[in-house]
């Protein structure tokens, strides 16, 4: 279950960043092609295309984005790197949502300093919390929480990726100043989606965990990632393959992954944090919160954490990103 929540994550970290990069074209532009430039040149080459070419793409869902999915062949996908299976849904949900772009306050920030929060053990007695909230744009993931733990993360988010089984439902949790970011894995995410929004009662068929069952943001909170994200990170910057053998588990990329990727199309500057996977130390605490030890992540058949710290060890080391823990 957890392996769904990580891909959820990293989908919606990544549409997160299509998002701004379609809203802040014109601020942003030059800054985010050198840095892809720069860092294709070292430790992706080949890539640079890729990267430019996501620039072009709204990173959030509209109403009209059937348009653009057809010019990306994304209709002709099947959900999570497509929408296809989802249109019937989506038609319902887009039109509910009325905002696809980038928050207001952000927007205008010419030379954004940005820091993704993972939610790694690592962070436990941190003490970065201050600093966190130094940053202008805080990106966070699924239900990795700031109540109780401010000292640690910090206490501003500014987007959280997440997905129907991660989402917070306790209104505890809620903040006014946080988009959402979600990651449609499946068919029945879209028609949740669709149903929280038309207020009907919430089908709880065909999900791994329970999804929350009311909706704690408001609808111009909410938005939905691109999936043709999802797919450039998981075949391009990844790698994975399309297919895999009937007895393994298709893998996805971690809602961080996709964080990370977002924050490099939106920011000048990209920290990270509460990022750093022990898979040998099998009793150190998995999140900052909560009980899960790492073995919980080695058994993992949907990622493939290993490559994923392979890229995250060439982004540190070409200095595309700083790691803070
Ligand atoms: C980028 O876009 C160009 C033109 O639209 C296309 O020819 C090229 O294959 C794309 N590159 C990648 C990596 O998708
Ligand atoms: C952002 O900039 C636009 C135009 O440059 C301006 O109209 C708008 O009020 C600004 N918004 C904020 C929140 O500063
Ligand atoms: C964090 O600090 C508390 C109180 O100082 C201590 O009891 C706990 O063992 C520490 N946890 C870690 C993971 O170091
Ligand atoms: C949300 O942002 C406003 C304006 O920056 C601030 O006054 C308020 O304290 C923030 N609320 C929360 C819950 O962080
Ligand atoms: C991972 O954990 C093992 C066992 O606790 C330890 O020996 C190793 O040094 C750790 N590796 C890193 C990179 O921290
Ligand atoms: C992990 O924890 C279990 C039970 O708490 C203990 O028996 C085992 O020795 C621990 N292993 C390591 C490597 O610390
Ligand atoms: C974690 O374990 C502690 C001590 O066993 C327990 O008090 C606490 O409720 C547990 N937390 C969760 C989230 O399960
Ligand atoms: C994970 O990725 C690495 C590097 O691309 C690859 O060598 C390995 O076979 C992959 N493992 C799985 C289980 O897919």
């Amino acid at each position: 279950m957890r392996k769904f929540l990580f891909v959820g994550i990293v989908f919606a970290a990544l549409l997160h960043f299509m998002l701004h990069i379609f809203v802040q074209k014109k601020t942003i532009s030059t800054v985010t092609t050198d840095s892809i430039k720069e860092y294709t040149s070292v430790v992706l080459q080949g890539k640079v295309s890729l990267l430019l070419n996501m620039s072009e793409i709204d990173p959030f869902l509209c109403d009209d984005y059937r348009k653009q999915s057809a010019i990306l062949g994304s209709n002709k996908v099947d959900l999570p790197y497509g929408t296809r299976k989802g249109e019937r849904y989506f038609d319902v949900a887009l039109k509910k949502l009325p905002k696809c772009d980038f928050p207001d306050d952000i927007r205008n920030i010419s030379c954004k300093k940005c820091v993704v929060v993972g939610n790694g053990g690592v962070l436990r007695n941190s003490t970065l919390g201050k600093k966190i909230d130094s940053y202008d744009v805080i990106i966070r993931m699924n239900d990795g929480p700031v109540l109780g733990y401010e000292d640690d993360v910090g206490q501003k988010t500014t987007f959280r990726l997440c997905y129907p089984e991660s989402i917070f439902s306790d209104s505890l949790h809620y903040d006014p100043n946080t988009t959402v970011v979600l990651m449609m894995f499946k068919p029945h995410d879209v028609k949740w989606l669709s149903e929280l929004l038309l207020h009907r009662v919430v089908s709880t068929y065909g999900f791994w965990r329970k999804p929350a069952m009311k909706l704690i943001y408001q609808p111009h909170q909410l938005r939905v990632l691109n999936p043709f994200i999802l797919k450039q990170v998981s075949q391009n910057l990844l790698n994975f393959p399309t297919n895999f053998p009937k007895t393994e588990k298709p893998k996805h990329p971690t809602t961080g992954i996709i964080a990370i990727t977002l924050a490099l199309h939106i920011c000048n500057e990209v920290h990270i944090a509460g990022f750093k996977y022990n898979l040998t130390s099998l009793n150190s605490s998995l999140h900052y919160y909560g009980n899960d030890t790492m073995s919980v992540m080695a058994q993992n058949e949907y990622h493939n954490i290993s490559a994923e710290q392979m890229f995250l060890r060439d982004l540190i080391e070409h200095k595309t990103v700083t790691n803070l823990t």
